[in-house]
């Protein structure tokens, strides 16, 4: 089944500090949703890419892709985004026809995806998983707490899951195209990532290894993280 891959990218990167929509920072000069569109787009399966704009910017983001060549292989389309990223996602996803059986999701903020990564997702979705998500081991213990009502003070811990068992997701997520649009049409709370939606439908699952150059540029220091990776890349 050929595969579109989605991009949600209307967010505004409050946490990245004040300035243009996350998606459209640079990074070593170049946008980081044009980055995050060429490392999906870098897969020789991916043959659409619909990116999700921020609802004043697909014109912006249109001229931005004519801008940067993607392969000749792909196409892209450009849909106007949602006040979640779940609005966002659903909308992308009304922009892929039927005939596309696998549908990645990939965040704008996961510039630096290696093809190596999605493709091991590409697999495991057409070797049969409803949903396939990049998973990586955590380093830090994780602690459940009570969460405080002002910012500051101090929380009391509820719990400590194993760590072993724990691991932190990445994107893109990979799912079977049907499985992804009912999770879309039957899960209404909010989620924080897309293959929870299909938990809630009671299908199953599954990881392949997650890499650490797909890390969510999130706060000021992933910008630095960024950059140096790029500049590594080109040695
Ligand atoms: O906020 P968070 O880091 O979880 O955002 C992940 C991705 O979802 C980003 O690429 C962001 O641009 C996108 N997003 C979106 N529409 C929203 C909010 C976030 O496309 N309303």
């Amino acid at each position: 089944a050929p595969v579109a891959a989605v991009i949600p990218a209307a967010g505004r990167g409050v946490r990245l500090g004040p300035g243009a929509p996350k998606a459209l920072r640079a990074l070593n000069g170049t946008p980081m949703l044009i980055h995050a569109v060429h490392s999906l787009a870098a897969s020789r399966h991916v043959s659409l890419v619909v990116v999700v704009a921020p609802a004043d910017g697909p014109t912006e983001v249109k001229s931005l892709l004519d801008a940067h060549a993607l392969p000749e292989r792909t196409d892209f389309v450009v849909v106007p985004g949602g006040e979640s990223r779940q609005e966002s996602v659903a909308l992308g996803l009304a922009a892929v026809p039927p005939e596309y059986g696998v549908v990645l999701v990939h965040d704008a903020a996961r510039p630096l995806v290696p093809v190596d990564t999605v493709d091991a997702v590409i697999e495991a979705v057409r070797a049969g998983a409803p949903a396939v998500v990049p998973a990586l081991p955590l380093t830090d213990t994780v602690k459940e707490v009570e969460p405080a009502t002002e910012p500051g003070a101090p929380e009391p811990v509820v719990a400590t899951p194993e760590r072993a068992r724990l691991r932190a997701v990445q994107t893109p997520q990979g799912f079977d195209r049907a499985t992804l649009v009912r999770a879309h049409e039957t899960v209404t709370e909010d989620v924080t990532d897309d293959a929870s939606m299909v938990e809630q439908l009671g299908l199953p699952v599954v990881t392949v290894p997650g890499h650490e150059e797909a890390f969510k540029v999130t706060r000021p220091l992933d910008l630095v993280l960024a950059e140096a990776v790029l500049a590594r890349r080109r040695l």
